[in-house]
């Protein structure tokens, strides 16, 4: 739990139990991911004391009046529910629901009684949360918890990114910039769509091998020769598609300048409110590119959660190169710092 500046610490708190529509699940699975380390740094505001975590797997241990999902299923955590009644989800665009506008919503309270709140309405780095039904999408029961819980925000963003939001074609071109859980999986799905070359970039020399394991063809430090090197392997002229995977304006501007004209550079990263891009008018006139955020893969979890399943359980998709350690809850603040430093690919909280 963040109490704002500090490491997190384990806290006892008392939960609700269910009420109508609502689950109780027991936790199995929760991985750090960088927003975590945003909420905990100020970078995203959110208010305090917080239960941090919203990328998770569990088992249904009891379903409050009304809800269907049999105890005992297996599901992963959708920090965005649909409502299915706004604007945005009766036009497909169920990813901007308007329900979901919160960093974190009030739930239950601590041991000495104060209101709590829980991270994108999860609160996933417990033994145990409440959510609506809404927020829980079933999968196999044989699927792998440390595997189905980054289904539920690395895997579906990256995956989403490049299949949805940019609809990366067969033989495009693409560079990706910062190669943690959801840089990763952008080079998987890219992989998967048969783009090529696959331009790895992060500043840590560390992630080398797991970006060639993720499916990338080559990997570019983040340094002055990167233009260059990137119109090297692409004929001159820069790729069809840049992702910025880091959450920063000087890595959107490098984005902006690996993109070839015409071509797309889509923002997965989730950067600060005074953080501010600073872009030539000229050139946006000029270089014709495309500029567009994806927020979680421009995607519905309910549709694409169980297809990434099934695909984890065909051995079409394999992420465990992704998880580069299972901890315990005492250890999470530890491997907070380790995200925070560049070290590894996702590290997963197990129960
Ligand atoms: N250029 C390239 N890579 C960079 C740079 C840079 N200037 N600065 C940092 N990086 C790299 C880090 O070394 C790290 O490998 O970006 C990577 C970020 O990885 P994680 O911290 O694991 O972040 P992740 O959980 O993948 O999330 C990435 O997406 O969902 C959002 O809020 C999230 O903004 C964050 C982004
Ligand atoms: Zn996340």
């Amino acid at each position: 739990m963040a109490r704002g500046g500090g490491d997190p610490r384990v806290e006892e708190v008392r939960l609700p139990a269910p009420g109508p529509g609502e689950l109780r699940v027991r936790i199995r699975a929760a991985g750090l991911c960088h927003s975590d380390l945003s909420m905990v740094n100020g970078t995203m505001p959110a208010p305090f004391p917080l239960v941090l975590g919203h990328e998770a797997a569990g088992v249904v241990a009891e379903a409050g009046p009304g809800a269907t999902v049999p105890v005992g299923t297996q599901v992963v955590l959708n920090w965005a529910p649909a409502c299915r009644t706004c604007w945005f989800c009766r036009h497909d665009e169920p990813w901007l629901c308007a329900a979901n506008t919160a960093p974190a919503v009030p739930r239950g309270v601590t041991a000495e009684g104060e209101p709590l709140h829980v991270t994108l309405g999860l609160g996933a780095f417990a033994e145990e949360v409440v959510i609506p039904q809404a927020a829980a999408v079933p999968v196999p029961a044989d699927l792998p918890p440390a595997q189905a819980a980054l289904l539920g925000c690395a895997v579906l963003t990256g995956s989403g990114a490049v299949r949805n939001t940019a609809r990366v074609a067969p033989g495009q071109s693409v560079a990706v910039l910062g190669l943690g859980g959801v840089g990763l999986s952008v080079i998987t799905a890219a992989r998967a769509a048969g783009a090529t070359p696959i331009l790895a970039v992060d500043v840590a020399e560390a992630k080398r091998d797991l970006a060639l394991a993720a499916g990338a063809t080559d990997f570019l430090r983040s340094d002055d020769t990167l233009s260059r090197e990137v119109r090297a392997r692409t004929g001159g002229l820069g790729v069809d598609h840049a992702f910025e995977c880091v959450g920063r304006s000087a890595t959107i501007r490098a984005a902006w300048r690996l993109a070839r004209r015409g071509g797309a550079v889509t923002v997965v990263g989730m950067g600060a409110k005074d953080d501010l891009l600073t872009l030539s008018a000229l050139d946006v006139f000029h270089s014709a590119r495309t500029l567009r955020s994806s927020v979680y893969g421009s995607s519905d979890p309910d549709r694409e959660v169980p297809v990434l399943a099934r695909a984890v359980a065909d051995g079409a998709l394999d992420l465990t190169p992704l998880v580069s350690g299972t901890i315990g809850l005492d250890e999470a603040p530890a491997a907070l710092r380790r995200l925070a430093r560049g070290e590894g690919a996702r590290w997963v909280v197990t129960f």
